[in-house]
């Protein structure tokens, strides 16, 4: 018999003490497949230990990198011998980053195809005509034919290109499409989080010349080669802002350390507005929370904005502090799907378009309850927390895609998670509960 797995919460235990951060899940994703880019070896830090990380080495495998541990969070990738730029479907399928592949394969061997991305979809559509708008801009051609994407040119010339929206998955696809393009690329209204920075450093590292990365206009030099390097990648901004969100939640007391507390700041700024005390140092946040929080209001926007990933972990407090809230998301149109999940535990919340009306109450009842996507299982991690009595979580694939750990690290601070083995058969309880 088939068995599944959930996460199975004992709530009501204030978190207290120290928890580690990963690599970030999106600068890795970016930097991974950027170093096909070079025929060389990388040694590459502080990769988180997640699903998608695994799915991308898969990927490279396949391409033919050769791809060997040196430690939990330490590879060495040898793209010497990569011999297709042809992305197996199979292996895409449940990635969404798997769309770089298309800027590095094109940058690097002037042709890539790449079969349409899965992963998050929040129940919404996710283009990704802003990337292949920039890759028309250098001058490739492109075409779709049964969900494969293939994008193709004599050669890359640098271009101006500019986004009517700011689109982190665009900015980083031509930036590796234009790296080793013939003269200069501009690219204009440019998504400015701190992985495409990380990403344009790394790039650097290997020879390329990008300049403005973290400004909304990044300049880049084509150069004719690029070689193997050493990186380590910065720590995961939304992982970080989970836990301080549980601790906020918790009313607990955590340390949260191998930040830069510098990319917490919408977060850190949110988290004081609510009546939490939230200490810096200089690769540590600590948050601190002594009794019930109140409300405020929040607006998702591309960064330096709040963070649309925190925004179903922080609408989960909110939903538990005193007074009435709005949340809108204007990066994602349909990002407030797990409001159901936080309903059958008590919460109340509407939603109007895109903003959600939340009305604080002062606890939730344990539920069973599944993860929609990988924020919004890190919100029912959240919310299992905070209830009185048990919180069964299905689906939690989607939380293994984006989270190192997460039991070992919730349970070092107090937490009472594990994660259990169940038959599939009984993996629609959630379901016809519903
Ligand atoms: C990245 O997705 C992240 N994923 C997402 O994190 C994150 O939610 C998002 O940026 C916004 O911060 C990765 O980095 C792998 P966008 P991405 O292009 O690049 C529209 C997580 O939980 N748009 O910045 O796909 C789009 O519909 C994940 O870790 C177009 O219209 O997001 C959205 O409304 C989930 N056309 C907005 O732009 C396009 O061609 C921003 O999307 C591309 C995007």
């Amino acid at each position: 018999m088939p068995f599944v797995e959930k996460f199975v919460i004992h709530g009501g235990k204030r978190l207290e003490g120290e928890i580690e951060i990963s690599g970030a899940k999106n600068a890795a994703v970016a930097i991974l497949p950027a170093t096909l880019l070079a025929k060389g070896v990388f040694t590459i830090e502080n990769v988180p230990d997640i699903r998608d990380i695994s799915s991308m080495l898969q990927i490279l495998e396949a391409m033919g990198a050769v791809v060997s541990y040196i430690s939990k969070s330490a590879i060495n990738i040898d793209t010497r011998n990569i011999k297709s730029a042809t992305v197996p479907y199979e292996l895409t399928k449940n990635l969404r980053a798997s769309y770089y592949l298309l800027g590095a394969l094109l940058g690097m061997y002037n042709i890539a195809r790449v079969a349409m991305p899965g992963g998050c979809n929040f129940g919404g559509v996710r283009p990704i005509d802003l990337h292949l708008k920039g890759f028309s801009a250098l001058g490739a051609m492109i075409s779709t034919d049964g969900g494969v994407v293939e994008a193709k040119a004599h050669k890359l010339i640098g271009a101006s290109v500019f986004f009517d929206k700011v689109s982190v998955g665009a900015t980083i696809n031509v930036i590796l499409a234009a790296v080793k393009a013939r003269g200069t690329t501009i690219i204009e209204n440019a998504a400015r989080e701190p992985h495409i920075v990380d990403l344009a450093n790394f790039l650097n590292l290997m020879g390329a010349n990008i300049k403005g990365a973290g400004t909304d206009i990044i300049k880049i030099e084509g150069v004719s080669e690029l070689h193997g390097c050493d990186y380590s990648i910065i720590p995961d901004q939304i992982e970080a802002g989970t836990y301080m969100v549980a601790a906020a939640a918790t009313k607990g007391d955590l340390l949260i350390k191998n930040v830069i507390p510098k990319h917490l700041d919408p977060i850190s700024a949110k988290l004081r507005e609510c009546g939490c005390i939230v200490d810096e140092y200089d690769d540590a946040v600590r948050v601190t929370a002594t009794g019930r929080l109140h409300g405020c209001n929040i607006k998702t926007l591309p960064h330096p904005g709040f963070p649309t990933d925190m925004q179903p972990q922080f609408t989960t407090l909110l939903a538990l502090s005193e007074g009435t809230s709005i949340v809108s998301d204007s990066v994602w149109d349909n990002r407030f799907r797990y409001v159901d999940q936080l309903t059958r535990m008590g919460a109340q919340i509407q939603i109007e378009g895109k903003a959600a009306i939340v009305q604080g109450v002062p606890s939730f009842k344990g539920a069973p309850v599944k993860a929609d996507d990988l924020r919004a299982g890190a919100a029912m991690i959240i919310a299992g927390l905070c209830a009185k009595g048990t919180t069964e979580i299905e689906d939690i694939i989607h939380i293994d895609r984006g989270y190192e750990d997460v039991v070992r690290k919730l349970t070092a601070v107090g937490a009472q998670i594990a994660r259990v083995d169940f038959p599939q058969s009984e993996a629609l309880h959630t379901q016809k509960r519903a």
